[in-house]
């Protein structure tokens, strides 16, 4: 099966939110990373999907805006979904990789997760650079982490992480 990654595109948004929901289950706006979701919208330009050879969707890699305690809006990596019977076949892999290509070409300094740390650790995501910034509630069992592209950004900063409104 040949999968191709697209730019996310309006018609697209009834399928991604069926995805998420499989992935992540109904309940997933209880979570604390929905303080930075709701009623906000998502940096549309770096949305993209995975697309099967016949235009479904098969995966989904989103990121919403938050506002760093020195004013600045960086993006929030997430959520990523890959649709199950597809899981495990490198397509996530491919997601995070071009989606770290567009935050990087976008020229953002950093971006920060809310996500499993053994999956998104070898992806360069880190606690350590992260550890002087506060979010607005629990993340457990997840875990809070940043990737810096210019080097020191994050790890300079200190207080709260709030949504982009
Ligand atoms: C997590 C998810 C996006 C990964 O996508 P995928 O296409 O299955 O992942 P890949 O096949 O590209 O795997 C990439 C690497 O991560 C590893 N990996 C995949 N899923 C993992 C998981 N749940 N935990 C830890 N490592 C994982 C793989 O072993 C692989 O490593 P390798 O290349 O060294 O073997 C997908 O499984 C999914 O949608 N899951 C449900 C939603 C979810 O849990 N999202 C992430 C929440 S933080």
């Amino acid at each position: 099966m040949t999968i191709t990654l697209q730019a996310e595109n309006i018609t697209d948004k009834a399928d991604i939110t069926q995805l998420i929901d499989t992935c992540f289950g109904t309940d997933r706006k209880t979570r604390t990373v929905y303080q930075f979701r709701d009623g906000i919208d998502a940096y549309e330009k770096l949305c993209m999907t995975a697309k099967d050879e016949n235009g479904n969707l098969v995966g989904s890699l989103r990121f919403w805006p938050v506002t760093l305690p020195n004013g600045e809006t960086i993006p929030l990596f997430g959520p990523l979904a890959v649709q199950p019977d597809l899981q495990g076949q490198g397509l996530g892999r491919r997601l995070i990789q071009a989606g770290h290509d567009q935050v990087k070409a976008a020229g953002y300094p950093a971006m920060l997760i809310i996500g499993r740390p053994d999956y998104y650790k070898p992806f360069g995501y880190s606690e350590d650079v992260i550890s002087n910034l506060q979010l607005p509630g629990p993340v457990a069992p997840l875990t809070f982490m940043g990737l810096e592209f210019k080097e020191g950004y994050l790890s300079k900063l200190s207080g709260q992480i709030t949504a982009a409104r």
